[in-house]
């Protein structure tokens, strides 16, 4: 499963990347809003900027709504660097727009998916990344781990190649969930990557294997 970090935030992702476990980067405009990335020029700075720290897929999101809109966007985005992935909402001209895109090998992540219905129309316009939200559908009462079950059994009945790219994984059980479904990518801040690190016992253990070789040295 590949891993991506759900952040524009520098430093985090180059935290990520130099633990050795980044395949790429998602954000989107409250992210870049959150690091006070704003006007054109710096939001392009910023997306060449993440480029030239992963070697992975970059998603930076359109953010027009109207199908000509979205393609001059996206085509513009995608100019900027071989690794940006143009990230187009899942409304009717965003299909229509992710079509476009596959048609002229631009990579594309449908995202704000909320449904196996939507999910499956992502993947026949061809895009290349599906994103179903699962925090924020445990965030109103409903198992945002299903979902992803469902659209890996759709895509695997078909054979769609469009990777299921967990997205708004917030703790690590979500990581773990979702690679035992099998999701393709599971994009998630870098608290919940570094969760995975954490276990007593490997403190402990650590702390004791520490402790009786330096008992052992001094009794030289
Ligand atoms: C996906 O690409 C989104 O950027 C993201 O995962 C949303 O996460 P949130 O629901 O925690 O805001």
């Amino acid at each position: 499963m590949k891993f991506f970090i759900d952040t524009a935030n520098l430093a985090q992702i180059k935290e990520a990347h130099d633990m050795g476990v980044l395949d790429g980067v998602t954000t989107n405009p409250s992210l870049m809003a959150k690091e006070g990335i704003t006007g054109h020029d710096n939001v392009i700075k910023h997306y060449k900027a993440i480029c030239e720290i992963t070697d992975g897929d970059v998603s930076a999101e359109v953010i027009s709504t109207t199908v000509d809109e979205m393609i001059a966007e996206g085509e513009a985005l995608a100019k900027l660097h071989p690794q940006i992935v143009v990230k187009v909402p899942m409304i009717k001209d965003g299909v229509k727009a992710i079509k476009y895109f596959t048609s002229k090998g631009i990579k594309t992540n449908c995202t704000l998916v909320f449904s196996a219905g939507q999910a499956l129309l992502a993947a026949k316009a061809g895009a290349t990344y599906v994103s179903p939200f699962i925090g924020r559908l445990d965030d109103v009462s409903t198992d945002g781990l299903t979902l992803i079950e469902d659209i890996r059994l759709i895509f695997d009945n078909y054979g769609y190649t469009t990777q299921i790219l967990a997205a708004s994984a917030r703790h690590p059980m979500h990581i773990i969930n979702c690679a035992k479904i099998g999701a393709d990518v599971v994009t998630a801040p870098l608290s919940a990557i570094a969760a995975l690190l954490k276990h007593p016992l490997t403190d402990s253990g650590l702390a004791q294997f520490l402790a009786d070789h330096a008992k052992a040295a001094a009794s030289v």
